[in-house]
Formats: C-alpha cells, structure tokens, sequence
C-alpha cells in the first residue's frame, strides 16, 4: 500500500494557484428541464454534456483531480423509474465515453458501494477503471452509489479486517489508507451548483479544509465560464488550515 498523502488536520498542504483537486455536486437537473416543461431525465442526459465540457476545461487548465458526484447513497429514494434511467445512462455513457477518456490521458475511476449495483454495469465500470489505470492526465473520478459515511464505516471495517490489532486503538494514519479517495490529495475546491448550499453526504472525511463555491446555476447550464468563476473565487480566499491571517503572512509576533 502506498504511503498515505497529506493530510490536512495533520500537515499544512501546499497551496497552487490552480486546484489541484475540484470536487463537483451536479445539482439542478430536475429542476432544468421542468423549467423547460421537460421530463426530469432530459436534465441528466443534458447534464452529461457539462460534464463533458468541465473535464476539457480542467485538463487544459493542469486541474489533477476531478471528482463529481453523480449518484448519492440515497438517490435510491428516487421513482424507480429516475433510479433506472440513471442506471442505463452510466452504462451508456461508460461505453460511450472511455475510449475518449482514454486517448486523451484520463484515469478513470468510480468509488461507492458496487454491490447494488446489475453485474454488467460492474464488469463495465471495471473494465473502464483497467483500461485507464496507467494514464497520467486528469484522474476523473465519478461517485456513484457513494456517500461520505458509508466511506468511513467501509474504511473501518476494512480496516479492522486486514489488521485486527486496530480495535485496539487507531489514529488518522492508519483508517486514511481504507478510504476512497485515499490516492488523491484533498479536494482544494468544491462546488455546488443547482442553489442548495449543502453537502448531501458527499466527501465528509476529505472536506475537512476544502474551500466550498455555491452558485444558483443549474448543473445542466455549468461550462467552462462558470468554472471559471469558482476559480476566481477559490484564488482569492485565505486558506489557514487552522492558524491566524498575522501567522500566514509571516507576522507571527503580532
Ligand atoms: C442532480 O440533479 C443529479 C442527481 C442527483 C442524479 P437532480 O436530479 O438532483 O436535480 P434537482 O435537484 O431535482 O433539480
Ligand atoms: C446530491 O444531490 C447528489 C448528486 C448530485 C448526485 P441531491 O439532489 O440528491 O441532494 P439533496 O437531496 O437535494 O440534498
Ligand atoms: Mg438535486
């Protein structure tokens, strides 16, 4: 196992003018094509071209890691028939989209619970993860099936099972390695559109210190620009990981 990256509760990161790391809530679909009298599903079919356009715009902007949530522990309350409209748009948008990914450098990567997910969406989701695996571009991560406890009690019990002596006692350290997104530094940004200002069980552990970008904007109508703008505004906050503004700008008597 790989060693553990930084962790923001127990070093001070490295700041970039560029996230390193963006982490995405597409909100507002629904919400798009009712304004357009249109049925709900016609937003998340229209929601994958943005996703489309916000992978170019962080690859040709350096942005390491993208994750975006695309479907949360308890979207399965959803009208079966949404739940399964969204099932078969993964699958088409997998077979779709990898060998683009794929030739342009990208990783891809799925984390969440698989196991209720249809075998063939796995083998699908499977096969994209190995054929992208030794890419070195943009690492697109999607959340599918996720939720930020069910990461934690996954992490513990993973955990506790390869290394028994744990329910002993154990630090940061040693669950860090167990969670998800343990191969990625923590998100720098996050953003929200659709208006809700909320986490919805989306990366509790690595939101620690992530500077959080709301906008009213519906995922559907998110591009380039707006990326643009939840730059502008992450490059303008002080990130103080606990310490004084004095301390940061090295006035550490004052
Ligand atoms: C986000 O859009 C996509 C998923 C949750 C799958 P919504 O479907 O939540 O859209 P609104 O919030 O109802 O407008
Ligand atoms: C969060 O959106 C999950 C995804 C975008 C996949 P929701 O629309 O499900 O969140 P709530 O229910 O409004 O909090
Ligand atoms: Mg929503």
């Amino acid at each position: 196992m790989a060693p553990p990256l930084p962790s923001s509760t127990r070093t001070i990161p490295d700041i970039a003018n560029v996230p390193r790391h963006i982490a995405v809530i597409m909100d507002g679909n629904g919400r798009w094509a009712k304004q357009r009298f249109m049925p709900r599903v016609m937003g998340h079919q229209r929601g994958v071209e943005s996703l489309r356009e916000v992978v170019k715009a962080c690859r040709d902007m350096g942005v390491g890691y993208l994750t975006v949530f695309a479907f949360s522990s308890e979207n399965w309350r959803r009208p079966a028939d949404e739940v399964s409209f969204l099932m078969s748009l993964f699958m088409k948008m997998l077979e779709r989209e990898v060998a683009k990914l794929h030739k342009n450098n990208i990783r891809l990567k799925i984390i969440g619970d698989r196991s209720r997910f249809d075998p063939k969406l796995v083998q699908t989701m499977d096969a994209a993860e190995h054929l992208t695996a030794s890419n070195g571009g943009l690492t697109l991560t999607i959340a599918a099936n996720y939720g930020g406890r069910w990461d934690m009690m996954n992490a513990v019990q993973v955990m506790l099972k390869a290394r028994p002596e744990l329910a002993q006692g154990f630090a940061e350290e040693d669950l860090s390695p167990y969670l998800s997104m343990s191969d990625a530094p923590e998100p720098d940004l996050f953003i929200r559109t659709g208006g809700e200002q909320r986490i919805s069980n989306f990366m509790l552990w690595q939101l620690a210190y992530t500077e959080l970008h709301f906008t009213d904007v519906l995922w559907p109508e998110f591009g380039r620009k707006e990326l643009d703008i939840a730059i502008a505004s992450y490059q303008k906050r002080e990130r103080r990981f606990g310490r004084t503004s004095d301390q940061l700008k090295g006035d550490v008597g004052a």
